[in-house]
């Protein structure tokens, strides 16, 4: 309702001027007030899935994140998905470390409940050597979930080690390097140890489908590493996986094709086209990168951005409601066009992911005082501003504001269309119907929740600490299949 009134009264404004600057700026404005109303819905949407307080999860055990509150109509998401978890806490983590203090006894919560996550035998395996971490998904009362499934999924360890890593640095930074010691590094180090044994070895991707290798699966692996070591040296621990980063960084090289990022290696008879690349490229954005870094495909990277472009054109000829959205307009994006899944949607959190890579590239390109064009990105500039040439323009510039502009104008509407498809109170399902836009599948998805607060947060320039990507260990010349074989600890954290 609230959503609809003030929808109503910003509409009402245009018609007595008519100018394109005038329609360009009321699209801005109605854009921020969807924006300012849509984050409290969201952040309430992320609480309300997560036990034992979450108002749509009873049952849940403290800390248990569920993955959405449908259970059984139209399908059940009534789990709790190590992936899906992990993301929503790097957000919560994200909001506390600005200053809402609120949430640290959820963050404790969530944290207590993977030591007893990781100790539950699965399907995938045991603790003991390891292989029951990549176990995707678990009953929200934390026991096992037997049936058959997509598993082993190698990301889950890697992206719960940077959320308690991002957790445990804020204690370390409070000179609380015990309670680190005692109830954090025991899980991050078995998530570590995972990563070291079994980053060469296939496994399925985030969308629960191909078993295979897969760029997001290595680019988290990758991350978890690099930090992993700085946070074992700050609590004066060795991590002997973390040795392997180059190599994982070497074999991340392997998914790219010259214009495109091909998701699963092999592609299972897809183009490779998969929004699993513009999703790593929001968790291997570093704030503080001085580099467009290829090799670590950072959002402004010219690699990138050519997938960009790729990818988000691939979604434009498919969906009835991209119908209109020609190359430069931002279009409804899905996870993959040969996506069948409910019919093969746009899915929110895909949509807002497309939006949230342009924000942190025009955050680097500000940071770094310029923007380059190369012949790689050249297309993806080409669509926003028709007459650019290659070459690097300064902040400062006329052409630099002419291409910064364009590109912000270019992310903000993907967020449009994540607010053309939204129900006036605000709920976000899984994904909106390719032809009528109306919402489907799962509701109040948690992560489309934790996508909307991530994108938004990075439209305002509000970025996650640098994770040390302006110091990497070299790369080998060669890859290699190299793997350390983990040490796994039985975690017992003490109380808080
Ligand atoms: C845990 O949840 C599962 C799935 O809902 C249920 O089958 C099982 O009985 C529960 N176990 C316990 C110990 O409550
Ligand atoms: C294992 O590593 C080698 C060397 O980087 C690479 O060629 C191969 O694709 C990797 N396989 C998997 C499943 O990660
Ligand atoms: C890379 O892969 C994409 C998707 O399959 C394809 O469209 C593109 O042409 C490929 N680029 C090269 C240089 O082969
Ligand atoms: C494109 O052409 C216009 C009109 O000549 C000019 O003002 C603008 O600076 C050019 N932009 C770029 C990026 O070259």
């Amino acid at each position: 309702m609230m959503f609809k009134a003030l929808l109503t009264l910003s509409t009402v404004v245009p018609a007595v001027v008519a100018s394109p600057a005038f329609h360009l700026h009321q699209k801005r404005s109605e854009l921020e007030t969807f924006i300012q109303n849509e984050k409290p819905v969201a952040h309430q949407g992320i609480l309300n899935n997560i036990g034992a307080d979450g108002k749509l999860v009873p049952g849940a055990y403290p800390g248990i994140v569920v993955a959405s509150p449908t259970n059984g109509d139209p399908t059940n998401y009534f789990y709790t998905w190590t992936r899906d978890a992990a993301l929503t806490l790097l957000d919560l983590i994200h909001d506390f470390l600005g200053g809402d203090s609120s949430l640290e006894p959820l963050i404790q919560q969530y944290i207590t409940a993977q030591a007893k996550l990781q100790r539950v035998p699965n399907p995938s395996g045991t603790l003991s050597d390891g292989s029951g971490l990549g176990e995707p998904k678990f009953n929200v009362n934390i026991t096992a979930f037997t049936g058959s499934w997509g598993r082993p999924q190698r990301d889950g360890p890697a992206l719960r080690a940077l959320a308690l890593i991002d957790y445990g640095n804020y204690l370390i930074s409070q000179g609380k390097q015990s309670k680190v010691q005692d109830n954090i590094w025991p899980i991050v180090q078995n998530d570590l140890s995972y990563v070291g044994q079994y980053w060469n070895q296939t496994g399925f991707d985030l969308w629960e489908e191909v078993d295979a290798s897969s760029f997001f699966t290595t680019a988290a692996q990758y991350k978890s590493l690099i930090q992993g070591r700085v946070f074992a040296t700050a609590l004066g621990y060795q991590c002997e996986a973390c040795a392997l980063a180059p190599q994982i960084l070497c074999h991340l090289q392997d998914y790219w094709n010259g214009t495109a990022v091909i998701s699963n290696i092999p592609t299972n008879g897809r183009t490779g086209l998969d929004v699993n690349s513009v999703l790593a490229t929001l968790y291997t954005f570093d704030s503080a990168a001085a580099t467009c870094d290829d090799t670590t495909f950072q959002p402004c990277s010219a690699r990138a951005l050519s997938n960009h472009k790729l990818l988000v054109d691939s979604f434009r000829g498919i969906y009835g409601v991209n119908k209109g959205r020609t190359a430069g307009q931002a279009a409804a994006v899905g996870r993959y066009a040969e996506d069948v899944y409910f019919g093969g949607n746009p899915w929110y959190l895909a949509t807002l992911a497309a939006a949230e890579q342009l924000y942190d590239a025009l955050y680097q390109w500000d940071k770094q005082g310029r923007v380059s064009v190369t012949g790689v990105s050249l297309p993806f500039f080409h669509d926003l501003v028709a007459n650019v040439t290659t070459g690097t323009y300064t902040k400062g510039s006329t052409k630099y504001s002419e291409i910064t502009g364009a590109v912000r104008t270019y992310a903000d509407g993907f967020v449009s269309i994540v607010q053309e498809y939204t129900p006036a109170d605000g709920g976000l399902n899984e994904q909106f119907d390719r032809n009528t836009g109306a919402p489907v599948s799962v509701q109040h998805l948690t992560w489309s929740y934790a996508a909307f607060l991530t994108a938004v947060a990075r439209r305002a320039g509000d970025v996650p600490p640098t994770w040390g990507v302006a110091s990497p260990p070299p790369m080998p010349s060669q890859c290699a299949r190299s793997s350390v074989p983990g040490t796994y600890v039985t975690p017992t954290p003490s109380p808080w």
